[in-house]
């Protein structure tokens, strides 16, 4: 969840006149990866008006930052970028040119005009369904000066009015197929940043798909706030569910691997549970958050589940796909966690031997029904998620150890931090490193698993048949 350049492809710009569209575009993306997929697209609507790609906002033309309203602290790294990028457009000023600041993402639709007030030097403040919009703001901020806010939730969706997606993302890519949650977890900022629940329909995603396999992606992540909640218009003209929609992608000749993130566990159906075990393009892996092992805690948060619930999901999806790995995010600290109820927690991860997971120190969310509870003490929040943290990294450490002596498939990706190395991604999400493999690059290949570290497993190709593994 760190903050990065998105480079979204394209060729260089010539030098324009000042006050005229165009330029060096600069995305930084915080927070989630539908933010990811997100900037990609605003880079997509933005080229048409003669924008593209930067590395940083030196010298950028239009900076967007495309932010994150999730916990406090995210919020507060867009304010401290924001005053670096200020300097910036004072030099630029100084020498009579112009650079645009656009604030999007979910800090842009909770705080609006706020942001201008607080930091008049920005221009544009846009939600994240106002995107479709950006080009028309650009112009407008261009003629009047900035000051053009947008954060309606339009009656029509983004999706339908931009551009379709031209950016290659590479081997592994992602698709949004789902926006919005109606769920309102009582400490939860999304439902007011991204709105009600929204599906696309099944004839856009697979379009948008056979595009990023044609362009080269062999794995292709879906992506929605609540992907499980899919309902979406189908091909005949009905309702379809998430596994209906993987069940057609799967279809894709080329695409070898689905992923989908982040879920609920109340809409885990059993159709979805089913294809884990059917559907061999499906990965073995799934970031199903619990928050909390205390059902009183889980009532307080609106989950709409309890411990048991979660576990008997989780056995199901463990039935239908026995080397099924999980991840989960949880919250410490929430108002009203006692000792007994943190305790659920650590036991409910015990139980559970997650291959690796999130957590965090509640952060209080203005607006948010939990924010205006008595707040547990800071000492407590960090004393109890160090040994929760403590905890998941001894079982993600034997998690990756377990895999040791194991051939499975990696998808080789990109670079690795050492000379010679590239990075691939094992069917349940860790990274392989493996070395003297540059001619596979951007190749599903198998790899003896040799070595293993809390982030990451060493291995060397194998070129016998792979086994997958079988008990996790
Ligand atoms: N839609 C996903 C995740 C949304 S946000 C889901 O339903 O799980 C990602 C994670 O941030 C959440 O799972 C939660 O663990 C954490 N989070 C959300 N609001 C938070 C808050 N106010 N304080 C601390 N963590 C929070
Ligand atoms: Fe937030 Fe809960 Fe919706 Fe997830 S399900 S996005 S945690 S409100
Ligand atoms: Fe953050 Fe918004 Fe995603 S609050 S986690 S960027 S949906």
């Amino acid at each position: 969840m760190t903050g990065s350049g998105t480079n979204f492809g394209a060729s260089e710009v010539e030098s324009r006149p000042r006050n005229k569209c165009g330029g060096k575009l600069y995305i930084k993306t915080y927070g989630c990866q539908m933010n990811v997929y997100d900037s990609l697209r605003m880079g997509d609507v933005m080229k048409p008006l003669g924008y593209a790609p930067h590395d940083s906002f030196e010298d950028a033309d239009l900076v967007i930052l495309n932010t994150c309203h999730i916990r406090e602290k995210a919020e507060e790294k867009v304010y401290s970028e924001l005053g670096r990028i200020r300097e910036e457009k004072q030099k630029k000023s100084a020498r009579g040119e112009k650079m645009l600041i656009a604030v999007g993402g979910c800090v842009g639709q909770a705080e609006g005009e706020e942001i201008i007030r607080r930091a008049p030097y920005v221009d544009i403040v846009l939600g994240p369904q106002s995107y479709h919009q950006l080009p028309e703001m650009v112009t407008r901020a261009i003629r009047d000066g900035g000051g053009v806010v947008e954060l309606d939730f339009p009656a029509v969706q983004k999706f339908d009015l931009l551009p379709e997606s031209t950016s290659p993302q590479g081997v592994s890519a992602f698709l949004s197929v789902q926006e919005g949650c109606d769920k309102f977890c009582s400490f939860c900022v999304v439902p007011y940043t991204r709105g009600a629940e929204y599906s696309r329909p099944v004839n856009a995603i697979e379009k948008e798909a056979k595009n990023l396999v044609d362009q080269g992606a062999m794995e292709i992540t879906l992506l929605g706030q609540n992907v499980n909640a899919y309902h979406g218009e189908g091909a005949d003209g009905k309702i379809w569910s998430l596994a209906d929609l993987i069940t057609r992608l799967a279809n894709i000749g080329g695409l070898r691997r689905i992923r989908y993130t982040t879920s609920h566990p109340r809409d885990m159906s059993d159709d979805l549970i089913a294809i884990h075990g059917s559907e061999p393009k499906l990965m073995p892996f799934l970031h199903l958050p619990v928050q909390s092992g205390s059902d009183a805690v889980l009532k307080k948060m609106n989950r709409k589940h309890d411990a048991a619930f979660y576990l008997d999901i989780i056995a199901k999806l463990r039935k239908a796909c026995p080397d099924m790995a999980f991840s989960s995010d949880f919250i410490v600290g929430f108002p009203g966690e006692s000792e007994r109820d943190f305790e659920a927690t650590m036991q409910l991860v015990k139980q559970m031997n997650y291959a690796q997971a999130y957590s965090f120190k509640y952060s209080p969310r203005p607006g948010t029904p939990a924010a205006v509870e008595e707040q547990i003490a800071e000492e407590i929040k960090d004393e109890r998620l160090q040994r929760l943290q403590a905890l998941l990294r001894d079982q993600q450490t034997a998690f990756n150890e377990s895999c040791v002596g194991e051939t499975m498939p990696v998808l080789l990706m990109r670079d690795g931090k050492h000379e010679g190395q590239l990075l691939g991604k094992s069917p349940y999400m860790q990274s392989v490193h493996v070395r003297n493999a540059e001619s596979l690059r951007g190749q599903l290949v198998d790899v003896r698993i040799t070595g293993a570290y809390l982030n990451s497993l060493a291995g060397e190709i194998a070129y016998t048949e792979h086994k997958i593994r079988k008990a996790v």
